[in-house]
């Protein structure tokens, strides 16, 4: 059984390489740069979590985020009986957000999803590891609006969700949860996040959770630095997860 897309590999040589390993192990799960053998990849059976995953994927880089997807849906549930709001930092097309929600009905759920984001790119002044803006310059090149368009439209059907547009931090001054029960960070700056984590994490409630996104990805490593550093002096420390995501649970 392989779970994957072949073309998605590196040429004909990686191609020939998965092909080797399912014959070895029998079970092969390879997307999003993760490799593995054996495993029982238990949520690609979960009814509930493919309706809402495929409800929202559009494109073969969305297609491979079924496990990162399926760490916040995890999340996302146990964090529906916690004391708080929900919160996204860096929300792009709202996809994560947009299956989280269809995963846990979020319109019956009594609290507020908070979505942060310029829908325009990282902004210069927080943009610390220089990161290239073009793939969102592209898409507001005719319409300045259309990133911000698309998220209004994707969680239209939802009374509790709270589009919040412009820069993080500047904009929790307008708009922000007293008390947070789920929290991801997906910015890909760690200026923006740890922003971001000075003004939200003492309003993370204990047993609330954070997920960061880019935590254990290697050419995110900034990021990875600046939010051990945070959290040691917090007594807090957070789990690197095979999928390049880090985990919180707050104390
Ligand atoms: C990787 S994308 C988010 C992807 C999204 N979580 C998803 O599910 O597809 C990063 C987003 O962070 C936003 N961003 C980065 N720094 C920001 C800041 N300081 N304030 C607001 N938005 C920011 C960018 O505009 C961009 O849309």
């Amino acid at each position: 059984m392989f779970y994957g897309d072949f073309s998605q590999g590196k040429g004909k040589e990686f191609q020939q390489f998965l092909k080797k390993l399912q014959v070895m192990f029998g079970r092969v799960y390879a997307q999003d740069n993760l490799i593995t053998l054996q495993r029982t990849v238990g949520f690609l059976q979960d009814k509930k979590f493919n309706d809402a995953f495929n409800q929202y994927v559009n494109t073969a880089q969305e297609k491979s985020l079924a496990w990162r997807l399926h760490t916040l849906t995890w999340a996302a549930k146990i964090c529906r009986d916690i004391p708080g709001d929900f919160v996204e930092c860096g929300v792009y097309h709202g996809f994560s957000l947009a299956v989280v929600a269809a995963y846990i009905d979020f319109e019956n759920v009594d609290k507020t999803l908070y979505l942060y984001d310029t829908f325009e790119g990282i902004p210069e002044e927080y943009n610390s590891e220089n990161r290239s803006n073009a793939v969102y310059q592209k898409e507001i090149a005719e319409d300045k609006d259309a990133i911000y368009k698309q998220v209004q439209q994707k969680f239209a059907k939802y009374h509790n969700v709270k589009i919040v547009r412009g820069f993080v931090p500047n904009t929790f001054q307008e708009a922000c949860p007293e008390r947070i029960a789920f929290l991801h960070l997906d910015m890909n700056s760690s200026k923006s996040e740890i922003a971001a984590l000075e003004v939200l994490f003492d309003k993370v409630t204990p047993g609330g959770m954070i997920v960061f996104d880019d935590y254990g990805w290697s050419g995110y490593v900034k990021q990875k630095i600046a939010e051990d550093a945070f959290m040691q002096e917090r007594g807090h420390d957070i789990l690197e997860l095979p999928t390049g995501q880090g985990l919180l649970i707050k104390k």
